[in-house]
């Protein structure tokens, strides 16, 4: 355990007061269903994302696959992904039918490697799939040109990302259709939930449509769908999380501005990198452990001392066993060094100033038991 006898969580959800009366407004209004109140929080999703139209799912997952489908994806085509990402990014595409084709990352911030990139587009590639990893914006500037010079469909995953900016805009707003994730753990959250925001009204139509059994007028169907529906008491929480996102997010921030100062000098630790064009949010504040034995102790070490840490991610996606299954081959050597070296350590607007005292305490404490030479 570490000096003072505390456990330290790695995600830690801000539900307070506010949260819980909108709550429990929308359980006695007796409306549980989707109705106004997810209206409103489409609408003001988009307002804060700076898009046209939004359309709430109940979950990332299912906002991809829907967007993806409502962007004419299907099967055969070929989508680029970055390598390294949670397995949504990926698994989206293939629920779809068609190929995700991995793409390496760069090693500065976990994102989309564009040299890569632009070597991977053939004739199948009909979209990218850009994933603001970790809160840390991809160059959209440099990768909407990319999409509009190759005619190829643009698709943001910015789950990670709720309020990241890149070049004083916030990602969700570059691309042909964009998708948030309100799971428990994220920068807002819902408990689960989604949201696919985009300028296009038909894209977002036929996501709404595809949400809700392609239904055209009562119990008439002109679509394969499903239900994907976010509740009304989902959206409530939404509302309220939104409202404090900004300062949920400046929280963040400041916690990890902290944690830059304060490790900057520690031995075989890189802290995260934020580009002078970007606003990182900080989802996960990912150290690179520049040793992979001394990455792997640090986490035992950690964990033993009360302080929950993670690994995002111990495999790139080319390296799942799915993935293997699929016939995947070795690519995107980047991706695999980084899941070999990355750390992440709590980094929600919970924390402490003792909590982070405690934290650099431990990993200095740990660096000196089991990585010194
Ligand atoms: C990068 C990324 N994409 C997609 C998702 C899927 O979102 P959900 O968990 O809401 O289905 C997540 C969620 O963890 C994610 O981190």
């Amino acid at each position: 355990m570490n000096s003072l006898g505390k456990r330290i969580k790695m995600f830690e959800p801000v539900i307070e007061d506010e949260d819980i009366e909108a709550v429990i407004r929308v359980l006695k209004s007796g409306w549980l269903a989707h109705g106004p109140e997810v209206e409103a929080f489409e609408q003001e999703f988009a307002e804060y994302i700076g898009v046209k139209y939004a359309a709430a799912v109940s979950n990332g997952t299912v906002g991809l696959m829907l967007a993806l489908k409502a962007l004419g994806i299907k099967n055969g085509d070929v989508v680029l992904v970055p390598d390294y990402t949670f397995i949504a990014s990926a698994t989206s595409v293939l629920m779809m039918g068609a190929r995700p084709r991995f793409v390496d990352v760069d090693v500065e911030t976990f994102n989309i490697d564009v040299e890569d990139l632009l070597s991977k587009i053939d004739d199948k590639v009909k979209a990218v799939m850009v994933v603001h990893l970790f809160g840390h914006p991809a160059d959209m500037k440099v990768l909407k040109e990319i999409a509009e010079d190759r005619k190829l469909i643009l698709i943001e995953d910015a789950a990670q990302a709720h309020g990241a900016e890149a070049y004083g805009r916030k990602v969700g707003s570059f691309s042909d259709a964009a998708v948030f994730s309100f799971y428990a753990t994220k920068n807002m959250t819902t408990g689960e939930g989604g949201m696919v925001v985009s300028d296009k009204k038909e894209v977002i139509e036929k996501v709404k449509l595809l949400r809700n059994h392609g239904q055209i007028a009562r119990y008439v169907h002109a679509e394969l769908g499903g239900n994907y529906r976010m509740t009304s008491i989902q959206a409530a929480l939404g509302r309220i999380q939104l409202k404090k996102l900004d300062k949920l997010n400046s929280m963040r921030r400041s916690v990890a501005y902290k944690y830059n100062e304060l490790l900057k000098n520690v031995d075989y630790i890189k802290t995260p990198v934020e580009k002078p064009w970007a606003k990182h949010v900080y989802h996960i504040y990912a150290l690179k452990i520049v040793d992979s034995i001394c990455r792997d102790s640090l986490y035992n070490c950690l964990t033993s001392k009360g302080i929950e840490v993670g690994i995002h991610y111990p495999l790139p996606l080319h390296k799942q066993p799915l993935f293997k299954s699929l016939g995947y081959e070795e690519c995107c050597a980047n991706a695999s060094y980084l899941s070999s070296v990355e750390l992440s350590i709590p980094v929600h607007p919970k924390l402490t100033d003792e909590d982070i005292n405690i934290i650099i305490e431990s990993i200095r404490e740990c660096i000196e038991a089991y990585c010194s030479k």
